[in-house]
């Protein structure tokens, strides 16, 4: 998919598990591999490693981290698990790692805690974004809505685009 031969070795021996302080720096590096994801300080994710440990995952293979999906539950939807940024190293890109995430957060976080809805933010331009959370909701028969979230002018003079929402669920439906 991305023109260079998977690392298919890699990618039998991940082991999926919440973010631990000492994944911070790594966490930071990662995202710094991985444009067109905003880059946020090694402070922030230290953070995130502290405080939103149980809504979060990584992926590691022989001790390195391969993949990240960082999120949490916002103060003012409780029901809600905010999906803020999602990183797979571009050697393994492809091989679902990206969707096997998802899915360890579905059922370790949504599905534990009883959430209702998975949100998150997508650029128009970010087809592999965009067809990554539209087909882990099709999968799942969910309902997904997009909104814009924020406007490019929101951003500022930064030419940052804008960003849309992507609301999946909901997810207590009777089966
Ligand atoms: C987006 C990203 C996380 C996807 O990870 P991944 O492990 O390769 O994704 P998956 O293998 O699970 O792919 C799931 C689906 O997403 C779509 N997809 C993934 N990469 C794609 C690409 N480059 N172009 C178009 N669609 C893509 C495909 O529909 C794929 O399903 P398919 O393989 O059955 O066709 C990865 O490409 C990445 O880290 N990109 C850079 C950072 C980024 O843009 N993050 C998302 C914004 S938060």
């Amino acid at each position: 998919m991305n023109g260079l031969m998977p690392d298919l070795a890699v990618a039998r021996s991940l082991q999926l598990r919440p973010p631990e302080r000492r994944d911070g720096a790594a966490l930071h590096d990662l995202v710094a591999a991985c444009p067109p994801l905003d880059l946020n300080s090694r402070y922030a994710y230290l953070l995130l490693c502290e405080h939103h440990a149980q809504t979060s995952v990584v992926a590691e293979s022989d001790s390195e981290l391969v993949g990240a999906i960082t999120a949490y539950v916002p103060p003012q939807q409780p029901d809600t698990l905010f999906i803020w940024q999602v990183a797979v190293a571009e050697r393994i890109r492809g091989q679902k790692l990206g969707t096997r995430m998802l899915q360890h957060l579905l059922q370790h976080c949504v599905h534990a805690q009883g959430l209702r809805w998975v949100e998150t933010t997508i650029s128009p331009d970010n087809l592999a974004s965009h067809n990554l959370f539209t087909q882990f909701a099709v999968r799942h028969d969910a309902g997904c809505t997009t909104t814009t979230l924020f406007a490019a002018s929101d951003f500022g003079a930064s030419g940052h685009q804008a960003e849309s929402l992507y609301k999946i669920g909901p997810w207590d439906r009777p089966a």
